[in-house]
């Protein structure tokens, strides 16, 4: 078969498709599986199955060694490349052996991020960024003979753009509303707001990476209470908010830059939690909780003021991601934004999607934007994604 061929066995207007990813947190492989119809901002949506696999604790800690500018190594992170191809494509045959769909026409790997600098740095006469996510397409479309796309956030640095966040693209599908203007805040490692003017036009779309979502919570809950997280935020329930050591911490430059922009775990380290250790000295661990959750919840607050609400009221936050589930996260981010109506995804009354598959739906609607020829990039006119063709 040709090329041409193969390309020609894509279905047109309606495409079945496998998002597949692990995000900032690392906490686990997100499959899920998506019908799309049509393309661009009047895609017909529906999730058909969604599961999320545990990351082996060995791949993990390997993972999160390799994110580390001191502890990472290059053999390392080229053997992790085809070891997270090799984890996702597994995942995705155990998902399928499950489900049993009836049709799959494409998988879309996010793969891992590990590094993510779109600081250009100019070198002779080019100026260059990076991202690097890992999960080799080739070995992903080998193992499960399924066409697979890749690559999704390389493209758009070509056009000086950051390739992150993605997720605008989606809420802008699904979530804008004729009457309301909506913040959609996703809080994974990393929190990103998209916010939606009542019936929005693509470039009326304002979208930033806000901080650390859970990061920098986790990472305390892991020093002083032994546990991956805080669940429900019960640790900070029980803390203070320490108003000075908050104050400090927001002065992170970060905050103050103009979106659109993204960041990562390059920024909030291992030695940047150090140095709020440092700072913080003295402080209970719980009161150090309650300060971080305090933290990820002002700077969400202090950038929503100062980027959204000079051009639109907001009405309601549609909160999604692992903390959402955080409740006195919740319970700040309400206070901080009030008036706004602050909710979880999943209390939305007619939510497209449940909350946890948001990120999973994302990588398949991409997918099937790259398949239709159509750039999904909020900014440019990117095509996004690479593709790899099973044999
Ligand atoms: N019940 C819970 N209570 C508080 N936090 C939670 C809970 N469940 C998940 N989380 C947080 O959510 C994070 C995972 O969120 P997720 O949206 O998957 O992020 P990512 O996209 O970075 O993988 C966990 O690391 C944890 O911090
Ligand atoms: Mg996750």
């Amino acid at each position: 078969m040709t090329l041409a061929e193969r390309l020609n066995q894509i279905p047109v207007d309606e495409r079945f498709g496998v998002g597949i990813l692990s995000g900032t947190s690392v906490d686990g492989i997100d499959v899920g599986l998506a019908r799309l119809r049509g393309s661009g901002e009047t895609t017909s949506i529906d999730l058909l199955a969604f599961q999320t696999f545990p990351i082996p604790p060995a791949i993990r800690a390997r993972i999160l060694k390799n994110c580390d500018l001191n502890a990472a190594r290059l053999d390392e992170l080229s053997q992790l490349n085809f070891l997270v191809g090799e984890l996702f494509a597994d995942c995705a045959l155990r998902f399928l052996k499950r489900h049993r769909p009836q049709r799959v026409d494409f998988i879309a790997s996010h793969g891992q991020t590990v590094w993510h600098n779109p600081k250009r740095e100019t070198i002779g006469k080019f100026r260059v960024g990076s991202t690097l996510q890992l999960g080799n397409g080739n070995v992903i479309a080998h193992r499960t003979g399924i066409l697979t796309i890749w690559d999704f956030r390389s493209a758009e640095f070509v056009f000086g753009k950051e390739g992150a966040p993605l997720a605008p693209h989606l809420d802008f599908v699904l979530f804008r509303h004729p009457t309301k203007n909506r913040l959609l805040l996703n809080i994974g490692g990393i929190s990103n707001i998209t916010a939606l003017k009542a019936n929005a036009k693509k470039d009326d779309v304002i979208f930033f990476d806000a901080g650390p979502g859970n990061v920098l919570i986790d990472k305390a809950a892991q020093r002083f209470f032994g546990k991956p997280f805080d669940r429900d935020g019960k640790f900070a329930a029980k803390g203070r908010v320490k108003d000075d050591l908050l104050r400090l911490l927001l002065q992170e430059p970060f905050y103050q830059k103009q979106p659109p922009k993204s960041t990562g775990r390059e920024l909030f380290t291992d030695a940047y939690f150090q140095r709020i250790l440092r700072l913080a000295k003295g402080l209970s661990p719980n009161d150090l909780l309650a300060t971080l959750v305090a933290l990820t919840a002002e700077s969400v607050a202090t950038q929503a003021r100062k980027f959204v609400l000079p051009k639109m009221p907001i009405d309601e936050v549609i909160v999604s991601g692992g903390g959402a589930k955080n409740k006195t996260l919740m319970k700040m981010l309400s206070e901080k934004l009030s008036p706004a109506r602050v909710m979880r995804q999943d209390e939305l009354g007619d939510a497209p999607i449940p909350a946890k598959a948001k990120e999973a739906v994302l990588f398949a609607a991409l997918g099937n934007e790259l398949l239709s020829g159509k750039s999904a990039s909020m900014t440019t006119p990117a095509l996004l994604g690479a593709i790899s063709f099973p044999p």
